[in-house]
C-alpha cells in the first residue's frame, strides 16, 4: 500500500515511519509512504501557505493552491483522499478495514483553523476524525489512521499477534492478560489459567470479555447481544 501524506510539518512523522513495526513494513516493500511537505508547493516568494479567511473569523486558512499543487505531484486523481478533522466522520473498525484494502491513499493534515473548503470539494475529499475533542493538527491523527490502517495489511503484523483476534473485531474488549511471575507482591494470576483445561480457559477468557464489554462499552454489549442471540444457549 502507498500512503501519501501531505502536511506542513513532514518531520513529525520521522518516529512512526521509522518505527518497529511500520519501519519493517516499509523495509519488506509492503508499505510505502511518500511525504509532501505543503510549503515546497507555494509558489509565494515566502512560502506562505495561508491567509485571513474571507468573511472574518479568528485564525488562519490554509491556501488551496500550494495543497492543489501537492496533490497534482502526489498523482491523487481518482485516489481515495482523506482530510483529519474534528468535522469528520469518527473513525471506527469498519472504515479502518475498508481503507486497508485500497492499493494507495492520500491524507491532507490541516492546521490552524483548517483549509480553504474548495481544497476538499474538488479533491472529494473524505473528512475523517478520530474522536470528539479537538487537536491543534492533523498530524497526530493522521498517524492514528496510518497505524491502525496497516496493521491490517496481511504481513505487516507477520509474526506479531493476529490482528483478528484483538478486540473490538470480535465485537468485545480484550480479556486481562498475565506473565510472569505467578505471584507478585502478593497479587496473584487467576488460578484457570494454570489447570491445562483449555476449554475451560476460554470459557474464563470469553466471560471476562463479556463483563469488560458490558461494564465498560454497553454500546458495544447491545450491538453483541443483538447479532449473537442470547448467549445463556452458547
Ligand atoms: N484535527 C484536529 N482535531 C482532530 C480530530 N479530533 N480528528 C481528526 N483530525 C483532527
Amino acid at each position: 500500500m502507498k500512503i501519501n501524506i501531505l502536511t506542513l510539518f513532514p518531520e513529525m512523522f520521522e518516529p512512526i515511519i521509522g518505527g518497529s513495526i511500520l519501519g519493517r513494513a516499509k523495509k519488506k516493500g509492503i508499505l510505502e509512504v511518500n511525504l509532501l511537505n505543503i510549503r515546497d508547493f507555494s509558489q509565494d516568494k515566502h512560502k506562505k501557505a495561508d491567509d485571513y479567511p474571507f468573511g472574518g473569523g479568528v485564525g488562519m486558512v490554509m491556501l488551496a493552491d500550494p495543497i492543489f499543487r501537492a496533490m497534482e505531484a502526489a498523482g491523487a486523481q481518482g485516489k481515495r483522499a482523506f482530510y483529519m478533522s474534528p468535522r469528520g466522520k469518527v473513525l471506527d473498525h469498519e472504515t479502518i478495514c475498508q481503507i486497508s484494502q485500497e492499493e494507495e491513499i492520500v491524507i491532507l493534515c490541516g492546521h490552524y483553523e483548517g483549509v480553504d473548503q474548495r481544497v476538499l470539494d474538488y479533491w472529494n475529499m473524505e473528512e475523517v476524525s478520530i474522536g470528539d475533542y479537538v487537536l491543534t493538527g492533523g498530524e497526530l491523527p493522521a498517524m492514528v489512521l496510518i497505524d491502525s490502517v496497516a496493521r491490517l495489511i496481511p504481513e505487516v503484523l507477520a509474526g506479531e499477534a493476529s490482528a483478528q483476534e484483538e478486540s473490538i473485531y470480535s465485537g468485545l474488549l480484550e480479556y486481562p492478560q498475565y506473565t510472569k511471575p505467578r505471584e507478585y507482591r502478593d497479587l496473584m494470576v487467576p488460578e484457570v489459567l494454570f489447570n491445562g483445561n483449555h476449554r475451560l480457559i476460554a470459557l474464563w477468557k470469553y466471560q471476562k470479555s463479556l463483563e469488560l464489554t458490558r461494564d465498560r462499552r454497553p454500546d458495544l454489549f447491545q450491538k453483541y447481544l443483538s447479532s449473537h442471540g442470547d448467549l445463556t444457549k452458547a
